[in-house]
């Protein structure tokens, strides 16, 4: 009888990662890993976790203490993270957030190396290190599937929480001409409007909505994810046939009213699912200490999404 390749044995020796998110039901990211272990033929589970931000510090020093190999983080906690991590990677302390935790310890030679790549069992003394590869796969994504690149692009960004905030910091570094910040709460957009302007002096960035035409709307707010939203943009102050094409970080639904209308309005438009995946490869190459197999990752990720 042919089936779906068994998956390796769960045994004594089955080793852990992870995503703790509040909520979590939602994400397709154990489906993604869990089909990149098996191609890699790694005895390694990824699992996801609901955990209160009330918990996080807890949760991520009881999977320290289980020697997980690693850890991803998503809503809320990719600020939370920065201040509970053991050591922050420059791209952490670059974007602002974590959402990537690698468990490491000593080799023989006294270097820390990821805890993947060890005898867990003989380490001693383990340490969180904490990553952003959220900011890059932003980048990357965008340029696969809508072709803006961040250089002198003109970008209207909706919401400025975790997400948000890294977004606009990696567009300002990628040479970004124009950013206008749009939150629901504006004083977190000036807040990081006024960051932006003093870090990256030669973006033009504004907080509310532009007087003149963009080429990318990126929403990085959570609105969509419920189908009883409202639209993240306020089409009566700026319609999406003013920009080229939108991107939604959203992935599911696959298509957000934002995605609809901008479809409907004859504008590219693409959903999260490639940030989701190059993040994913990043985080995965980061605990296994090999390339990810990107392909089994994209395909169980658009099984798991749009179903097929
Ligand atoms: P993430 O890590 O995904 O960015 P977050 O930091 O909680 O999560 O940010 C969520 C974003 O969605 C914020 O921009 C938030 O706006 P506020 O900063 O005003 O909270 C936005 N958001 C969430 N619910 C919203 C709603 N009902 N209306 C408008 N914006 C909303």
């Amino acid at each position: 009888m042919s089936g779906p390749k068994p998956l390796l044995t769960i045994d004594a020796t089955t080793r852990l990662c992870a995503v703790y998110g509040h909520p979590v039901k939602h994400s397709a990211s154990p489906a993604m890993h869990n089909a990149a272990l098996e191609a890699l033929g790694l005895n390694w589970r990824y699992l996801a976790f609901y955990v209160h931000p009330d918990n996080l510090r807890a949760a991520i020093a009881g999977a320290k203490a289980m020697r997980f190999l690693g850890l991803n983080l998503t809503v809320p906690h990719k600020l939370l993270a920065v201040e509970m991590v053991d050591v922050l990677d420059e791209s952490a302390r670059t974007w602002g957030a974590v959402n990537t935790i690698r468990f490491e310890a000593r080799d023989a030679h006294g270097e820390w190396r990821p805890l993947g790549l060890l005898d867990a069992d003989a380490a001693t003394e383990i340490r969180s290190h904490g990553f952003n590869t959220d900011a890059d796969a932003i980048v990357r994504a965008v340029w696969e599937d809508l072709r803006i690149h961040p250089a002198q692009a003109r970008v209207l960004l909706l919401g400025a929480g975790g997400a948000g905030r890294t977004a606009a910091l990696r567009l300002a570094a990628g040479g970004a001409r124009d950013l206008w910040l749009v939150n629901r709460t504006e004083s977190k957009a000036a807040e990081l409007a006024r960051e932006i302007a003093q870090l990256f002096p030669t973006v033009n960035v504004h907080v509310g909505y532009p007087d003149s035409p963009v080429e990318l709307i990126l929403n990085a707010t959570s609105l969509g994810l419920k189908p009883a939203d409202p639209s993240p943009l306020d089409t009566s102050r700026f319609p999406v046939t003013r920009a080229d094409a939108v991107y939604d970080m959203i992935y599911r639904p696959a298509e957000t009213p934002l995605l609809r209308a901008a479809l409907d309005a004859g504008r590219r438009a693409a959903n999260g699912l490639g940030m989701l995946l190059y993040q994913g490869a990043a985080a995965l190459e980061l605990w296994a200490g090999q390339p990810a197999p990107v392909a089994v990752m994209r395909a169980a990720l658009e099984k798991n999404i749009y179903g097929n």
